[in-house]
């Protein structure tokens, strides 16, 4: 600018440090309105000086904001995994194929009291308990399900509505694999599914 206006505007862009002024303002756009182009190519270095502005701000807010996503993800990943590796369900397998489970589940805390699943309702989702405790509540009896196991296969087995009320005791974790990820599940890890259909069969049977 110093160049293209510096004899046609000396009093704003006559010396360096006058035209080094113009460009940091015109950058962070406070007070660049002071200098008007008078020049054609003047109005278009201007132009291009405000675009490069916005990127120069833009940037670095784009690259702090993906590396809070990242951040985030990481750590969502990692306690999802430590939950999942802790229910004895998916004790058997290795990482990797505890990082396959992980894909089909997603996380919810619910307080305590929530009513999570109730008598009747449709079946879509089965649950495994990562910390916190349930009650079931059948026909016939009261049952406190703890961390570690898991709750809903019924419905999803025998296509059946809800068997029992299932309320959360204290604030708790769950993992929820929805009906066709169950599915996927069993058959992809065959000894997974034959492990929840066994205890459902322990379920069923009177004690
Ligand atoms: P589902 O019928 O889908 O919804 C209610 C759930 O309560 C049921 O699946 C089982 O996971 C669980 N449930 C039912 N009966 C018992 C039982 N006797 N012991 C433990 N859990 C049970």
């Amino acid at each position: 600018m110093h160049a293209v206006e510096g004899k046609v505007q000396p009093e704003r862009l006559g010396d360096m440090p006058k035209a080094i002024w113009w460009a940091a303002s015109m950058l962070a756009k406070i007070g660049g309105g002071e200098v008007v182009p008078v020049t054609a190519l003047g109005s278009i270095i201007s132009a291009v000086t405000v675009m490069l502005g916005i990127g120069c701000f833009a940037l670095p807010v784009a690259i702090i904001g993906r590396g809070f996503y990242e951040e985030i993800r990481r750590r969502d990943f990692v306690l999802t995994f430590a939950l999942v590796a802790h229910v004895p369900l998916s004790s058997g397998l290795d990482a990797g194929s505890i990082a396959e489970l992980l894909k089909l589940l997603s996380a919810r805390t619910v307080p305590a009291g929530t009513a999570i699943l109730r008598r009747g309702d449709r079946g879509d989702a089965m649950y495994l308990i990562a910390s916190g405790a349930v009650e079931v509540e059948t026909a016939r009896e009261r049952v406190r399900l703890e961390e570690g196991a898991f709750f809903g296969e019924m419905a999803l087995l025998s296509q059946q509505p809800r068997s029992a009320n299932v309320t959360a005791v204290r604030s708790t974790d769950l993992l929820i694999l929805g009906a066709d990820d169950f599915r996927r599940l069993r058959e992809r890890f065959p000894e997974i599914g034959a492990s929840v259909e066994a205890e459902a069969m322990r379920r069923l049977r009177p004690q």
